[in-house]
C-alpha cells in the first residue's frame, strides 16, 4: 500500500522523484493551478506557455511529464489536467482533484516518492487528493511475477510496482482537520483497495470459505465481531435461498455476519452484500462472452465488508452490521434446476425459473435475517442485473428504495463522495410478472425493466416497516476498459465511499 505523508516543505525544496502540479483548461490555453507557484517561478513564470508548447490543454486526465529546472529538488514535473478552470470565486471540485491525483499516481507507477502540489484551500481538498492518489496508485499484482527464473521474472505485462509514497504539499500537518482528513483517506482507501483485491482474486482461490476466512481475520484486526454460518448451520437455520444457489458447487456457501458497535451509537445500519464468488449462471448456464468477468459477482459483499471495517477503523458512533451472502453458482448434478422450488429463510417459497437469477435468492435470505434484528435501515449492494447495466451504463449504479427520501439521501451522498448513481423506481405493476403457479413467487418476471423486477423481488424479503435501499452496482463494480482517474482495470470498490459516508451521516444524526 502506498504511504501518505503531509508535508510543510515547499514545492521547490522537497526531495522527490517527481513533483505533481495541476493544469486547468482555460479559455486561451492551459492555466497553472494554485499550489504550483514555486514551480512556475522556477520556469520564470512561463510554465503555462511551456505546457502549451508541449501540447497540454489542461483537459481532465491529461498527463504531461517534463524535466524540472535545476533550481527544483525534484528532477521531473508531472502536470496533470484538472479540466475547466472553475468559475470565479469557486474552488476546484473534489472529484476533479480526486481524478487528477489518481491519473498522476497511475502515471508515476514505478517511482518511489512523488510530491503533490495540487490546489489545496481546505482540508476537504487535501482529503480528495489523498483519496485519488491512494486509489490511483492501486495495482493488483498478487498473481504476477511468479516465474521462478529470476531473469525472466517480470511483473506481468511489464507492469510496474505502484508509486510507493505520496507527499501532500499545501496541507497543514499540525492542523487537526488536515490530520483527520489524511487519516480518513488512508483508512477509507485501504479498505476500498482491500475490496478491489477481493474482487480481482480469481474464483478458484476466492471461494465462499476463503472469503469468510479473510473477513474473520480482518475482523479480529479491527475490532469487528465476525460470525460465520457454514453449510451445516445454514441447513439448520433454513436458509433455502443461499443453500439452493450454492448446492451445485464443490465450494459450499457461507453467511457471514460482521458487527461493529459503538458505545455511543444511537442508530444501527444493516448492510447486505451479494457475494457470488463466481456466477456461471448455474444450469441456466451463461454463454461464453458473459462469464469471463463473473468473479466480480461478489463485489457487493466486498463493498459491505470494506465499509464495515472502515466504519470500525474510523470509530464512527453508529452500529454497523454487515451480512455477506456467499455462494458459488455452478451447474452440476447437485445444482438447483430451473423448475425447482426453494423454501427461503422467511418461509416464502420461490420457484426458480432461471438459475442465473441467483443474487436475489441469496439476498432474500440475508435481507430477512438482517430484518430480524430490526435495524434503523437496511442497504443491500449487489451486482444484480445486466438490465441495470443496459439502463445506466458502466459507471452508474441504480438506487431503489421503499422510502423516497432515503433514496434521495443516498443519491446525494453518492454524488458528494464522487460516485455516480441514479434513483430508480419500483413500479408495483411489475410484481405480477413474478407470480408463480406453483410457489409464492418466481425468481424471474418480465424482461423489460429487469433491474426493477429484481428490486421488487428483494423488497418482499425486507421486514415490515424497515427502511431499505437496494444499490445495483452491476455496471460500475468491475471496470473492463482502460484505467481513468483513480479507477483501475478490474474491481473498483464501487459503493464503499457511499456506504461509509452514509454511516458517518447516520452517526452525526443527519439522517432519519
Ligand atoms: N451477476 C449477474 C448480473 C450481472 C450482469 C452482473 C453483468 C455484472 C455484469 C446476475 O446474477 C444475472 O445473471 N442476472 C440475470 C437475471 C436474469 C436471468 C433475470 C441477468 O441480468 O441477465
Ligand atoms: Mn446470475
Ligand atoms: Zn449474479
Amino acid at each position: 500500500m502506498t504511504a501518505l505523508t503531509l508535508s510543510t516543505a515547499g514545492a521547490a525544496t522537497l526531495r522527490a522523484d517527481a513533483l505533481v502540479v495541476g493544469v486547468a483548461k482555460g479559455a486561451k490555453g492551459p492555466v497553472v493551478a494554485p499550489g504550483a507557484e514555486a514551480v512556475d517561478k522556477a520556469f520564470d513564470g512561463k510554465l503555462a506557455s511551456v505546457l502549451d508548447t508541449l501540447g497540454a490543454t489542461g483537459a481532465e486526465g491529461e498527463v504531461t511529464k517534463l524535466p524540472a529546472p535545476s533550481s527544483l529538488k525534484a528532477p521531473v514535473i508531472l502536470a496533470v489536467g484538472l479540466g475547466p478552470v472553475p468559475e470565479k470565486d469557486e474552488a476546484y471540485a473534489a472529484e476533479s482533484l480526486r481524478r487528477a491525483a489518481g491519473s498522476a499516481a497511475r502515471a508515476l507507477a514505478g517511482s518511489k516518492k512523488a510530491a503533490f502540489a495540487l490546489p489545496v484551500e481546505a482540508s476537504e481538498d487535501a482529503e480528495a487528493i489523498a483519496e485519488g492518489a491512494l486509489l490511483g496508485a492501486y495495482a493488483f499484482t498478487a498473481y504476477q511475477g511468479g516465474e521462478k527464473d529470476a531473469k525472466n521474472a517480470k511483473n506481468g505485462n511489464g507492469a510496474k510496482q505502484p508509486l510507493a509514497e505520496v507527499a501532500l504539499l499545501g496541507a497543514k500537518p499540525r492542523d487537526k482537520a488536515y490530520k483527520a482528513a489524511a487519516e480518513r483517506a488512508i483508512a477509507l482507501t485501504e479498505e476500498i483497495n482491500r475490496a478491489r483485491d477481493l474482487i480481482n482474486t480469481p474464483p478458484n482461490d476466492l471461494t465462499p470459505e476463503a472469503f469468510a476466512a479473510v473477513a474473520t481475520a480482518a475482523g479480529k484486526e479491527h475490532g469487528v465481531k465476525v460470525q460465520v454460518l457454514d453449510e451445516k448451520a445454514l441447513v439448520k437455520g433454513g436458509f433455502g435461498g443461499i443453500l439452493g444457489v450454492g448446492q451445485g458447487s464443490q465450494n459450499p456457501p457461507r453467511l457471514v455476519k460482521l458487527s461493529y458497535t459503538h458505545s455511543k451509537a444511537a442508530k444501527t445500519l444493516a448492510l447486505v452484500g451479494k457475494g457470488i464468488t463466481y456466477d456461471s449462471g448455474g444450469i441456466s448456464l451463461k454463454p461464453a462472452g458473459h462469464n469471463e468477468t463473473m468473479k466480480c459477482d461478489m463485489s457487493g459483499a466486498a463493498a459491505v465488508f470494506a465499509a464495515v471495517v472502515a466504519a470500525a477503523r474510523l470509530g464512527l458512533a453508529v452500529n454497523v452490521t454487515g451480512w455477506l451472502a456467499l455462494a458459488e453458482n455452478m451447474p452440476s448434478g447437485s445444482a438447483t434446476r430451473p423448475g425447482d422450488v426453494l423454501r427461503m429463510y422467511s418461509g416464502k417459497t420461490v420457484e426458480v425459473l432461471n438459475t442465473d437469477a441467483e443474487g436475489r435468492l441469496v439476498l432474500g435470505d440475508a435481507l430477512t435475517r438482517a430484518s430480524e434484528e430490526n435495524p434503523d435501515a437496511i442497504i443491500d449492494v449487489a451486482t444484480l442485473t445486466g438490465a441495470m447495466v443496459m439502463a445506466l451504463g458502466n459507471r452508474t449504479f441504480g438506487i431503489m428504495s421503499n422510502d423516497d427520501a432515503f433514496r434521495t439521501s443516498i443519491h446525494e451522498i453518492a454524488e458528494e463522495v464522487g460516485e455516480q448513481s441514479w434513483p430508480m423506481p419500483l413500479p408495483s405493476e411489475l410484481r405480477k410478472g413474478m407470480d408463480s403457479p406453483t410457489a409464492d413467487i418466481a425468481n424471474m418476471g418480465e424482461r423489460m425493466g429487469g433491474g426493477l423486477v429484481a428490486g421488487l423481488f428483494l423488497k418482499e424479503f425486507v421486514g415490515e416497516g424497515i427502511t431499505w435501499a437496494h444499490l445495483d452496482i452491476a455496471g460500475p463494480a468491475f471496470h473492463e476498459g482502460a484505467p481513468f482517474g483513480y479507477t483501475p482495470k478490474g474491481g473498483t470498490g464501487s459503493a464503499v465511499r457511499t456506504l461509509v459516508k452514509l454511516a458517518e451521516r447516520t452517526a452525526d444524526g443527519d439522517l432519519g
